[in-house]
């Protein structure tokens, strides 16, 4: 069953002692055995706590009241849920936490976000806690919670595993010693995408770091297939998540005005540093799906590269959203392109939301094509 983009962006309030926890499809940190162990560890140590990523708060949740405790979270999704929750969260990558004045630090390891992001969490970690100050770190052993966990001993001093549940782990550090410095956070690469050379810069953590994603190139050139290269000049575009900007780039440059969404703040970072390395200019807004927009904007064009159905119910949930936005946001006549990899089913849901739809080509990946009804593109 899918949702529909009404029940995509409903907040759901579930009791919690003192007041509500909100969470909602495409949010971190509930219903996960990470938060979970976390949750159920986690005590209080001194006056200040710092949750480095929080999610909806769930991890963390046991601490407030009892110490002040802040938040850093770049995802919208889930910054939505802990402003509604009435928890204390800032907007900000982990490397922007204040140094030396915590008692506790909470991380919740993100191992999906690759490990250069979880590397400079760890640092923040450190660099984020006063000398004696304590680490609770989660995660699970089957995405990296040994090798992490000893690169936080090797960063703090003295740490023990508090607790085990299946593959799931949480360890108590102490910090013994003077954090290093953070580690060099900007990169850049070049690429060539439809006969122009870009720039993209880009923070850790960002989807395909270091090189375009081949499905986005292929997305690309099905595109300049369907409307040609002159095609673009004017139209109004969705990008729906951005990521660094490898469709929004070559689409600005093609005359296009693009609006790019993108959930996650250090990816919005790194697309607005791209477009200014390259000169152009786009519409760039931290949006969870189309949350940022305005009601009656609608667009002739709309492009994805949906995130990967990896089995988490949260990134099968965005990718459906990205499909019903794009049948919602399209004007009459409108055509979408979202490219995915070939064993996915969208196909059943663009057939139902569009009424037909297209392979315009199958490779590595395969790029689908869906006309909104009712004009001429
Ligand atoms: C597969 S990547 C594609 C990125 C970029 N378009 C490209 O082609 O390289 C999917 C992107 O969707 C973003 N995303 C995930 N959930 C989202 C949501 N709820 N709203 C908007 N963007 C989201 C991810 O952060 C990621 O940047």
């Amino acid at each position: 069953m899918s949702l529909t983009l009404e029940e995509y962006h409903r907040l759901t309030p579930l009791p919690r002692p003192g007041g509500v926890l909100y969470v909602k499809p495409g949010a971190r940190g509930y219903r996960d055995p990470v938060y979970d162990l976390l949750q159920r560890v986690v005590a209080p140590f001194g006056q200040r706590a710092l949750d480095l990523n929080p999610g909806v708060g769930w991890g963390s949740l046991p601490l407030e009241g009892r110490m002040a405790v802040e938040r850093l979270e770049t995802s919208r999704a889930a910054f939505r849920c802990l402003e509604a929750s009435g928890l204390k969260a800032r907007l900000a990558p982990p490397w922007e936490a204040e140094e030396g004045v915590f008692d506790l630090v909470v991380l919740a390891l993100p191992a999906g976000r690759g490990t250069a992001y979880v590397q400079a969490s760890l640092v923040a970690a450190a660099r984020a806690l006063r000398m004696g100050g304590r680490l609770y770190l989660a995660g699970d052993k089957n995405k990296g919670f040994e090798r992490y966990f000893k690169e936080a001993r090797a960063l703090l001093g003295y740490g023990e595993v508090l607790e085990r549940k299946g593959p799931v782990r949480v360890a108590l550090l102490e910090k013994e010693r003077e954090a290093p410095p953070l580690p060099p956070l900007w990169q850049s690469f070049r690429a060539p995408l439809l006969g122009e050379a870009y720039t993209f810069f880009h923070l850790p953590g960002v989807f395909s770091a270091g090189k375009v994603d081949r499905a986005s190139v292929l997305l690309l050139e099905a595109l300049r297939g369907e409307v040609g290269l002159g095609g673009l000049r004017e139209k109004a575009v969705l990008d729906l998540g951005a990521g660094y900007g490898a469709l929004t780039l070559p689409l600005v440059r093609l005359g296009a005005r693009v609006v790019a969404v993108e959930d996650d703040l250090v990816s919005v970072l790194s697309l607005k540093k791209s477009l200014e390395a390259n000169h152009l200019s786009a519409r760039v807004l931290h949006s969870d799906v189309d949350e940022a927009l305005t009601e009656e904007e609608r667009f002739d064009i709309i492009v994805t590269n949906p995130p990967f159905h990896v089995g988490g119910a949260v990134i099968l949930d965005v990718a459906q959203a990205f499909v019903e936005a794009a049948a919602a946001r399209l004007k009459p006549g409108g055509g979408f392109f979202l490219v995915a990899n070939p064993f996915l089913k969208y196909e059943p849901l663009l057939e139902e939301r569009f009424g037909a739809f297209r392979t315009l080509l199958v490779r590595e990946y395969k790029v689908l094509f869906a006309l909104k009804e009712g004009g001429r593109r």
